[in-house]
């Protein structure tokens, strides 16, 4: 299930935010549309954030192929600033965005534009496909943490629709249901966007995998009469010391699951990790708006007029977090250290 697909110069987004009522693609042919899809949420989920925007950066090229190397080198930092500009939280966006700096940095005098903007495709494709091998190695590295019969609790979509395929989070619920483990996956219906509810349970039931609803308030009623073996969610960003910001709720899991002593997983790319932040306290936090709490679907639920805080995103302390899953194994405390041996390699 790919949420994105490139066709000549335009980049096609599954459109989330009408699933999964309607199956409806986008047709994004420019920078600026790339941008407001992301911004939008028709695309979400930080790893497809990320493949997204390096898309966006080679359409922006492909239409700079007859300007001069001076308009060009312009064009191209307009289209990452306007693209870097749509959501704070998720990393994998500024790091996809660092990767098509770097070849369009390649440019001199002499480049020929049309083949720097196809280098610059090439990148974008590749930076697809690797987030495909990436989640199906977090998948296989997770999978050796599920018993057998384990009932897991997700929280919002960290599936194939947040990434280029397959799912961090969700990928290793798909290793271990692939390798005929008889699990259950209990989403948490994520207000106030409502991911787990809406994608989540969608994504899963496509693909025959068990899962039952619920709301996030039951989580820690389900946690104390024994209906969880487990939690494990993606990440947005993950500081040096492994403090980790996702979805608005992840917190409040992570100290249920510690006081149920219930192990409470993390599963992400190694591009999720920040290491530019000491700890989770510089992690930007995006502010939604008011009327996620306040209406839905164009229903009033709170009187008008009433004041509203929306944090999209929370920090989960890494004291919280039993491991982080990536591509390259599974890291235990004391994370510091472990990151930074990841990144000596
Ligand atoms: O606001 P969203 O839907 O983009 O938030 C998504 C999440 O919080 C995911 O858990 C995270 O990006 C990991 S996706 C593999």
């Amino acid at each position: 299930m790919r949420p994105l697909r490139y066709e000549d110069g335009t980049l096609m987004l599954l459109d989330q935010t009408r699933l999964p009522v309607e199956l409806v693609w986008v047709a994004c042919s420019d920078v600026e549309a790339v941008a407001s899809a992301i911004r939008d949420m028709i695309v979400r989920g930080a790893p497809a954030i990320g493949v997204t925007a390096a898309y966006g950066m080679a359409i922006a090229a492909r239409h700079g192929c007859n300007d001069s190397s001076e308009d060009f080198s312009l064009r191209m930092s307009n289209a990452a600033i306007l693209l870097g500009n749509t959501r704070p939280t998720a990393v994998n966006l500024f790091w996809a965005l660092e990767r098509m700096k770097h070849i369009a940095a390649g440019l001199t005098p002499e480049s020929c534009l049309s083949e720097l903007a196809d280098r610059l495709l090439l990148e974008a494709r590749r930076m697809e496909e690797e987030d495909v091998a990436i989640n199906r190695s977090i998948g296989a590295h997770g999978n050796a943490l599920i018993p057998e019969g384990a009932r897991i609790l997700t929280h919002c979509n960290a599936g194939a629709l947040a990434t280029a395929d397959y799912g961090t989070a969700l990928g290793v619920i798909r290793a271990a249901h692939d390798a005929g483990k008889r699990i259950h996956v209990y989403a948490d219906e994520t207000r106030p966007y409502l991911q787990g509810a809406r994608l989540t349970a969608w994504e899963l039931m496509q693909d025959g995998i068990p899962v039952t609803l619920q709301c996030d308030s039951m989580a820690g009623w389900l946690m104390a009469s024994g209906r969880i073996d487990l939690v494990i969610t993606g990440a947005d960003r993950i500081a040096a010391n492994g403090d980790t910001a996702n979805k608005i709720g992840t917190y409040s899991l992570a100290v249920l699951a510690k006081y149920h002593r219930i192990p409470f997983y993390i599963a992400a790319p190694i591009s999720t990790i920040d290491r530019n932040l000491a700890n989770g306290s510089g992690i930007p936090i995006e502010e939604r708006p008011a009327r996620e709490l306040t209406e839905f679907r164009g229903i009033r639920m709170a009187p008008e007029g009433v004041r509203v805080y929306n944090p999209g995103f929370d920090v989960t302390p890494a004291e919280l977090i039993s491991a982080i899953i990536t591509e390259r194994g599974t890291l235990r405390a004391p994370y510091g250290l472990r990151i930074a041996r990841l990144f000596e390699n």
